[in-house]
């Protein structure tokens, strides 16, 4: 193949059309389970100034270190510091506290769905641009509210039929203080075993050596097998906390793997942390993670407010599909194609085309100047279920001729009985109508055609 002008950048893909069949399928089940269980939907912008996702996601994970994808802009007097969102949390919080939504009756129970960017190193699963769906609960610290909220998540992989390809991992990673015990006494643990680490995780010793527990360089997973565990640093509280949380997914029959070796990569949570994990590769391409974050509104400049969240790569959901082998519904497909030939037959297929498409019937009309035999090929292409053909005689004797594509078989009509008897073939279950007039009702704008 020739040498193409443009192609989209590197670890950059477009949503094709039978990708979004699957998109549109996965937000639909999200929308319909953050409904059901209260969730209201926000839309955060797809920037924000950079330090938001340095103070929030935290100034050493590898999300703002080595992936955040800036977005700046030198004016006259001002530079412009801004940062793709890498995620959603961060501007939902900062969103929380600028609308004052503290006084709104508590949890706050918030959810997006969009895209998210990271300068990641492009491989299976991992992409620059990639969307997530998000749930956050804010306000309210219960493990209640942590099982409710994986529930949802739990609920949205059953409708997907994915559920039994996933793992939900659980850990408690306890108060900011305990983790900080904890991260000083790692730091105390690997000083002078530098030398037998790697140099991607020798600086992390010092910046950020938690980020060591899950490292995947092999001379560190040995030494972290020696290394003091986080469990033996979480206070009583947030081992009860935990215990009550794990009653309760028991209780809501949720499935779970206790794993005290997970910490997920953000600096931002406490106390619950979880991961869903495809089950046949463990850790790698999770499919979504989250966890408590108690301390992230206070630390964006809000009053202390809790918080719980998880958010779920959409693409990974999207393969996982794919490999179960489960089909996202078709809505796309041509019910009617409209063939025509010459001026007259030209102006009354315009409106038939219309009328056909006001009643909820998918149809394309080859409008040009082709002739019948090439518009009957489109039609095939297309792959329409039926073909309307009105040529210059059909118009003269008031008729038009109406084409079975599947059986090859056509009849001639009276024109005026071709919708009735498209919409009879088509069938009323299969109508693609548009609700929206109805529930604007009153307020609705009849406008004209
Ligand atoms: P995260 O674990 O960084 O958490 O990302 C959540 C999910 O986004 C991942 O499990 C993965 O499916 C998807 N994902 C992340 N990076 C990529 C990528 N480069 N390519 C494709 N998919 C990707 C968060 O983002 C937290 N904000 C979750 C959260 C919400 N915690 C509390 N509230």
């Amino acid at each position: 193949m020739a040498e193409l002008k443009f192609r989209s950048p590197k670890g950059v893909h477009d949503l094709l059309p039978a990708e979004n069949q699957y998109m549109t399928y996965i937000k639909k089940a999200v929308r319909h389970r953050a409904r059901q269980a209260g969730y209201k939907r926000i839309d955060p912008p797809i920037f924000e100034d950079r330090s938001l996702f340095e103070r929030g996601i935290g100034e050493h994970t590898d999300i703002v270190e080595k992936e955040l994808f800036g977005v700046g802009r030198k004016g006259a007097d001002e530079v412009l510091d801004f940062a793709l969102r890498p995620e959603f949390t961060a501007g939902i919080c900062r969103s929380y506290i600028q609308h004052g939504m503290q006084e709104l009756p508590q949890p706050v129970e918030l959810y997006s769905i969009g895209p998210c960017f990271r300068y990641d190193r492009p491989q299976k699963g991992r992409f620059r641009q990639f969307h997530q769906f998000d749930f956050e609960v804010i306000g309210l610290s219960d493990p209640s509210i942590d099982a409710q909220m994986i529930q949802v998540a739990w609920k949205i992989f059953g409708d997907l039929k994915i559920q039994k390809r996933l793992t939900l991992q659980i850990n408690n990673i306890g108060a900011t203080e305990d983790r900080k015990a904890y991260v000083d006494a790692l730091k105390e643990f690997f000083s002078g075993k530098e030398r037998n680490l790697p140099e991607i995780d020798r600086k992390r010793v010092q910046t950020n050596p938690l980020r060591l527990l899950d490292s995947k360089e092999e001379d560190t997973q040995i030494l972290v097998k020696m290394a003091p565990k986080l469990s033996q640093f979480v206070n009583e509280e947030s081992k009860k906390y935990h215990s009550d949380l794990l009653e309760y997914l028991t209780e809501l029959d949720i499935p779970f793997t206790e794993n005290h070796g997970l910490v997920r990569g953000l600096d931002y949570y406490n106390q619950t942390v979880f991961e869903f994990w495809d089950r046949s590769t463990g850790a790698q391409n999770a499919v979504g993670g989250g966890g408590r974050y108690d301390y992230l509104i206070e630390q964006l400049g809000g009053k202390p407010t809790p918080g719980v969240g998880f958010a779920v790569g959409m693409e990974r959901v999207m393969w996982h599909m794919q490999e179960a082998g489960v089909e996202a519904p078709f809505k796309d497909q041509v019910d009617v194609f409209v063939a025509q030939l010459g001026p007259d037959a030209k102006k009354k297929c315009l409106k038939i085309v219309s009328e056909l498409r006001e009643l909820g019937i998918h149809t394309v009309g080859a409008l040009g100047e082709a002739s019948l035999k090439s518009q009957m090929r489109l039609a095939d292409r297309f792959q329409a279920r039926y073909c309307l053909l009105l040529g210059q005689i059909e118009v003269k004797e008031g008729t038009i001729i109406l084409r079975d594509m599947i059986a090859g078989k056509q009849k001639q009509m009276k024109f005026e009985k071709a919708i009735p008897e498209v919409v009879k073939l088509v069938g009323k279950e299969s109508l693609d109508t548009y609700s929206i007039q109805d529930k604007l009702g009153e307020f609705s704008d009849p406008g004209e055609g």
